[in-house]
């Protein structure tokens, strides 16, 4: 049994709300032993898909009427006495003043392999186009820590998958997507737990989790990586 509290997480997301839902069942799926649970979903879009699945496992929802107004944002993570902030296909910039709070404690989705197919205007079926556009043979999914711009704060974990030459962009966001379902809820178990740390230096440290053959594994800092990478490769 954990003795210490759970962080409390509120998910950011514009969208329909899948890599929410991926958070809500593999907490759920830990039961007492998870170190987060998912207290608040706010989203700029009333009719967001993320707010339904919040309200059927009841956690509070928001509406953020004025996304830009960081004080306001602020005193909605307050309320809820928020630890931690995940944003999951959400669409608009986090105002700076909430960004520098929570320097270290937020964490964004990317479908594509930052620093690759980001920044502003790279979001949904774009970043994929783009990819195929640019005719690379390998995409994924990124898990990184929130800065004032777009998709560039420090990165905290990566998954890649193959492209194909008959993919188009809704065939590799799928398979991008069902990646970002398996990493992100396990690095934002990581953070939420204190094993995943952003230094002053823009670096993080603590344990490393990958993906490969269709599988999540966590490295930690002090085991031999070659060995482990080994392992996992041949399970
Ligand atoms: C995901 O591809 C995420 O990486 C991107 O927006 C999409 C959100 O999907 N930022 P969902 O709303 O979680 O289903």
């Amino acid at each position: 049994m954990r003795s210490t509290p759970k962080s409390r997480v509120a998910v950011l997301a514009s969208g329909g709300g899948s890599n929410l839902q991926a958070m809500l069942d593999h907490f759920h799926a830990l039961g007492a032993q998870a170190s987060g649970e998912v207290a608040l979903v706010a989203s700029d879009r009333p009719a967001a898909g993320a707010l339904r699945r919040a309200q059927g496992r009841g956690a509070a929802t928001a509406h953020l009427a004025r996304p830009a107004d960081g004080a306001a944002l602020l005193a909605l993570l307050d309320e809820h006495a928020i630890d931690l902030v995940v944003l999951a296909g959400y669409l608009k910039l986090v105002p700076p003043a909430v960004v520098r709070r929570f320097r270290g404690r937020m964490l964004n989705v990317h479908p594509s392999l930052l620093p690759a197919f980001g920044g502003p205007g790279m979001y949904g079926l774009r970043v994929h186009q783009a990819v195929l556009d640019a005719g690379a043979r390998v995409s994924g999914a990124t898990v990184h820590f929130v800065s004032e711009e777009f998709d560039r704060g420090a990165i905290v974990a990566q998954w890649p998958v193959p492209v194909f030459e008959e993919d188009g962009p809704e065939t590799l966001a799928a398979r991008v997507l069902r990646v970002e379902h398996l990493l992100l809820p396990r690095v934002v178990e990581l953070v939420a737990a204190e094993l995943l740390v952003l230094d002053d230096d823009e670096r993080v440290h603590g344990a490393f989790l990958t993906g490969a053959q269709g599988e999540a594994f966590i490295l930690r800092e002090s085991d031999s990586l070659a060995t482990d990478i080994d392992a996992a490769l041949a399970r």
